[in-house]
C-alpha cells in the first residue's frame, strides 16, 4: 500500500550490507576484503583467495594446507555420479548437467539441510557453535572441491570420455585441467594408451596452468552480481546450500551474465580481420550491432580485470600460438578506445573481452567458457551465503514488494458466460 515507484533490475537497491568485495565503478577499483585485485593477482593463488573471500582475512600457512587439503579431498565424487552424468544426452549444454549436477549433490548431504535440522542448523553457526560450524565448513569445501570434478564431467561426457578421478599433489587448477584432459587408458583416440594399460603421464603445462588460476581469482566475486543475488535469494528460504548453488548456476547460464565472452568471440570471427572494424564500429553507432566486451553496469571506465585479463593473454598465447582472432580483436580494441562514441558513453573493455580468446587458445569450446566462470563463482557464492547465514541479525527471508497493475476485484463468470 503506498508503493508507487519500483527498481526494475535494482538498479537503486542494496539487498544486503557486505564486508566481501569492493567496486569503485568510477574509478575502476575491485577489492577483495580490503585488497587490490592487481596484488592478489600477482600474488596469490586461487585457494587463497577463497580463503580470504569466505572469512576475510589471508590465511596462515597452516590456515591454507588445511583449506588446500580439504577443498582437494572433497573433489572426489560418490561413484554413481558416473551414472547420473551418463544420463545425459552426449550433445547437453555442460552448463545444463553442471546446473543439475549441484543439485544433485544435495540429496548427498541431508545434514546440510536446515529444514532437516529443525531450522536449527544456521542459528547454532551464527552462535558459533563449534559442531554447526564445522558442518557448515564441510559444505563449503565441498562445493568448491566438486566444483571442478562436477565441470570435467560436464565436459568429459561432451566427448563419450570416462571420468577422471581428481589427482592428489596438483593445485585447485592443476587438478582441473588433469580432469578435463588427461587421457584415461580406455580413451579409444589415444595412441598412447592403446599400446599400454598405464595411464598417460599427463601433466598440465604450468604458465596455462598459472594462467587459469588467475583467471579464477579474477572471476571468484563481483558483489550483487545476477548469480550472488539469485544464491542468496534462495538461500534465504533455508535450503541446503548446494540448492541454492544450483539456482546461482541456472542464473550465471543466461547470456546477459555468463555468456558475454562467447559474444565476443562470435563477434570477431563475423568481423573477420582488421580492414573490418571501421565497418563494425559504424554499425555500432547505428546501433545495429552491439561491441560485445564492452562496457559495463558498474565501471564506468575500464573494468580493471581487463588490464590483468590482457597480460595473461599474452603469456598464454606464447605458449599456444597467437590465436588467428587477436589482431582483429586489438585493432577493435584500440579504435573503440579511441571514438569519441564509445569515450563520451565512457565504454571500456571488460573482464570478457579478452578471456574468451584466452579459453579458445587454451582449447576449450565456446560452450564450456560459462562454465569456467562458474567454477571460481562458486566461491563468490559461498562467501556471500556463508556471511548471510552468519549474520548476527539472523536470516530474513527475501521477498520483496510489487506494485500491483492488473484489474480490480470482479465476479467469476462460467464457461458459458465468457465470449
Ligand atoms: N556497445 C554499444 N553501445 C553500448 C554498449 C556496447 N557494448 N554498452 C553500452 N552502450 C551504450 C548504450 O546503448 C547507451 O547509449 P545511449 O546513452 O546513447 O542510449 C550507453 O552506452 C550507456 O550504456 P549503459 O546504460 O551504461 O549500459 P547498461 O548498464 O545498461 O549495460 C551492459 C551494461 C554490460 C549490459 C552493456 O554495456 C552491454 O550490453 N555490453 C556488451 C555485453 C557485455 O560485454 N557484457 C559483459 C559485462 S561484464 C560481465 C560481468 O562482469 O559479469
Amino acid at each position: 500500500r503506498g508503493l508507487r515507484v519500483s527498481d526494475r533490475g535494482f538498479l537503486n537497491t542494496a539487498v544486503i550490507e557486505s564486508a566481501i568485495t569492493y567496486i569503485d565503478g568510477e574509478q575502476g577499483i575491485l577489492r577483495y576484503r580490503g585488497y587490490p585485485i592487481e596484488q592478489l593477482a600477482e600474488n596469490s593463488t586461487f585457494l587463497e583467495c577463497a580463503y580470504l573471500l569466505i572469512y576475510g582475512a589471508l590465511p596462515t600457512r597452516g590456515q591454507l594446507a588445511h583449506f588446500e587439503r580439504e577443498v582437494l579431498l572433497h573433489g572426489i565424487m560418490h561413484a554413481d555420479a558416473t551414472e547420473f552424468f551418463g544420463a545425459f544426452r552426449y550433445d547437453a549444454h555442460p552448463m545444463a548437467m553442471l546446473t543439475s549436477a549441484f543439485a544433485y549433490l544435495g540429496s548427498y548431504y541431508g545434514e546440510a539441510n536446515p529444514s532437516l535440522q529443525g531450522q536449527t542448523l544456521y542459528t547454532k553457526c551464527a552462535k558459533g557453535d563449534p559442531e554447526a560450524l564445522r558442518n557448515m565448513d564441510k559444505q563449503i569445501f565441498r562445493l568448491i572441491g566438486k566444483a571442478t570434478t562436477l565441470a570435467a564431467m560436464a565436459y568429459r561426457v561432451r566427448q563419450g570420455r570416462e571420468f577422471v578421478v581428481p589427482p592428489t599433489g596438483m593445485s585447485y587448477t592443476e587438478s582441473f585441467l588433469y580432469q578435463l584432459d588427461h587421457l584415461s587408458p580406455t580413451d579409444s583416440f589415444s595412441a598412447s594408451s592403446s599400446a599400454s594399460s598405464s595411464p598417460s603421464p599427463y601433466k598440465p603445462h604450468p604458465v596455462l596452468a598459472r594462467a587459469l588460476d588467475i583467471l579464477f581469482i579474477l572471476h571468484a566475486d563481483h558483489e550483487m552480481n545476477a548469480s550472488s543475488t539469485t544464491v542468496l535469494q534462495t538461500g534465504s528460504s533455508l535450503p541446503d546450500p548446494y540448492s541454492a548453488v544450483a539456482a546461482g548456476c541456472a542464473s550465471l547460464y543466461g547470456p546477459l551474465h555468463g555468456g558475454a565472452n562467447e559474444a565476443v568471440i562470435r563477434m570477431l570471427v563475423a568481423i573477420g580481420s582488421p580492414e573490418n572494424v571501421p565497418a563494425y564500429l559504424a554499425a555500432v553507432k547505428r546501433r545495429e550491432k552491439v561491441l560485445s566486451g564492452f562496457g559495463h553496469r558498474v565501471y564506468k571506465t575500464s573494468d580493471p580485470r581487463s588490464f590483468i585479463i590482457r597480460k595473461i593473454a599474452d603469456e598464454v598465447f606464447a605458449v599456444t600460438g597467437p590465436d588467428p582472432l587477436l589482431d582483429t580483436a586489438m585493432a577493435l580494441h584500440d579504435a573503440a578506445l579511441k571514438d569519441e562514441y564509445f569515450v563520451s558513453r565512457k565504454l571500456g573493455p571488460n573482464v570478457d573481452f579478452w578471456s574468451g580468446l584466452i579459453y579458445r587458445a587454451m582449447g576449450f569450446p565456446m560452450d564450456f567458457f560459462p562454465v569456467l566462470f562458474v567454477v571460481p563463482r562458486v566461491v563468490g557464492w559461498v562467501a556471500h551465503w556463508r556471511q548471510m547465514m552468519l549474520s548476527p541479525e539472523g536470516v530474513k527471508i527475501w521477498r520483496p514488494k510489487q506494485i500491483y497493475v492488473g484489474p480490480s476485484e470482479r465476479p467469476y463468470a462460467s464457461l458459458d458466460e465468457r465470449k
